[in-house]
């Protein structure tokens, strides 16, 4: 018999403690062994829930229950969920974790932790929600080199972008939808401002590379800006505006990193992503392009990955030393504004004859109800530099600008 504590009776956790008890005998029969939820930590009270007899409010009942080897932490943010997790690993219990906030910024930390203290420390929830991503890209492409990640990394910006493309909802009712379903932050900012993507696209990011990718270190945009201008404009071109995450290992054992909503052709693989659905691509030297899609966030696709990784760490009885990385100093990802790109933009008060002459070639956009005066277009391949000297040379400010990229 396997004692576990889940730390959290939120969204996640609820999922996590239902999911063990609805799936039970499949769930034992995959661990080899009887599991048991013996505390749920949480500083609420639940008078409804039929788990009454195991909430706790003291954290140091379960450090100290010697009879709890593993521990899942789906509390969010990075304190105290830092403090008890590394307390947790200390003390020789391993921990799985859906929180992203937790492993971007002290990923490498715990993980060596972990290794010190012959525990597991595994993090599958983390990324994609349900979809299995963390353990293919450490074990089933294990023999690649990865060169790229790339995806549709969160849920609740996807969904609201789906329904301002396909409903032409307004955003603020698109959010609220998102936020009534489960799907984004405690704090929506986190999903809207591309804080959540940027998360999940350094710990991909570390996983791939071996090296800790801070984000404070990635340069994020998200999606507030956006209009139905915009998305009018991508459609004309042939395209949808989806929010990327992205990571590119480059000579020399620098990346680039960067978080952004991006013009994406509509044939791209990512491109057809909707909804709360979250869409990942790995580019290996030996697979090429893999792409994994699957529902980003919610809580049973949450805590199926929160729970998987229990029935691993039951199952393998052993610590799983590779998954590690090592840690940075921040200092390893390159200027994104040096990467060469196609540029879409939104200008008003030039010509297209003053627009060609400076931006050279470029293919011209049209909407419904263009203005006189407005200009849309995406210009050839160069760096945001080289843009924003011509754009400077123009005399005038881009109303939008969105990247274009080629997945
Ligand atoms: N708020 C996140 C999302 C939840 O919308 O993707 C899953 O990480």
């Amino acid at each position: 018999m396997v004692k576990v504590a889940v730390l959290g009776h939120g969204v996640v956790g609820s999922g996590v403690t239902e999911l063990i008890s609805k799936n039970k005998k499949s769930i034992e029969n995959r661990a080899g062994q009887e599991i048991e939820v013996k505390y749920i930590l949480d500083l609420r009270d639940f008078p409804d829930s039929p788990y009454q007899e195991k909430f706790t409010k003291d954290f140091d009942q379960i450090l100290h229950d010697p009879e709890v080897s593993v521990v899942a932490e789906v509390m969010g943010g990075l304190s105290p969920a830092f403090d008890y997790v590394m307390a947790l690993l200390k003390q020789g219990k391993s921990v799985v974790t859906s929180n992203k906030e937790l492993v971007a910024a002290k990923g490498a930390e715990l993980l060596a932790a972990a290794k010190a203290h012959n525990v597991n420390f595994f993090f599958e929830a983390s990324v994609g929600g349900g979809i299995p991503i963390i353990r293919p890209m450490h074990q089933c492409l294990a023999a690649n080199e990865i060169s790229e990640v790339a995806g549709i990394l969160n849920g609740t910006t996807n969904f609201i972008l789906t329904k301002m493309i396909e409903e032409q909802m307004p955003f603020d009712d698109a959010l609220h939808l998102a936020q009534e379903l489960g799907y984004a932050e405690r704090d929506p900012a986190a999903d809207v401002e591309g804080q959540d993507a940027c998360r999940k696209i350094c710990i991909l990011a570390s996983l791939a590379f071996g090296q800790h990718i801070y984000p404070h270190t990635v340069h994020t945009e998200g999606i507030a800006k956006l209009t139905l201008d915009d998305v009018a404009y991508a459609d004309s071109w042939g395209g949808v505006i989806k929010l990327i995450g992205r990571a590119k290992r480059l000579p020399g054992g620098r990346v680039t990193a960067s978080v952004y909503p991006a013009f994406l052709n509509r044939h791209s693989q990512l491109a057809g992503i909707n909804d709360v659905f979250n869409g990942i691509l790995i580019r290996g030297d030996a697979t090429g392009d893999v792409v994994f899609y699957g529902r980003g966030a919610g809580k049973f696709p949450t805590a199926s990955a929160v729970v998987a990784d229990i029935i691993d760490i039951i199952k393998s009885n052993c610590t799983c030393k590779s998954l590690s990385w090592k840690d940075s100093d921040g200092g390893n990802v390159e200027d994104y504004q040096a990467e060469v790109l196609r540029f879409y933009l939104k200008l008003s008060g030039i010509s297209r004859a003053q627009a060609e002459e400076v931006l050279g070639q470029a293919e011209y956009l049209a909407r419904a109800g263009q203005p006189d005066g407005e200009l849309a277009l995406v210009t050839d391949k160069m760096s945001e530099y080289a843009l924003m000297e011509k754009l400077g040379r123009l005399g005038v400010q881009p109303l939008s600008m969105i990247r274009v990229l080629d997945y």
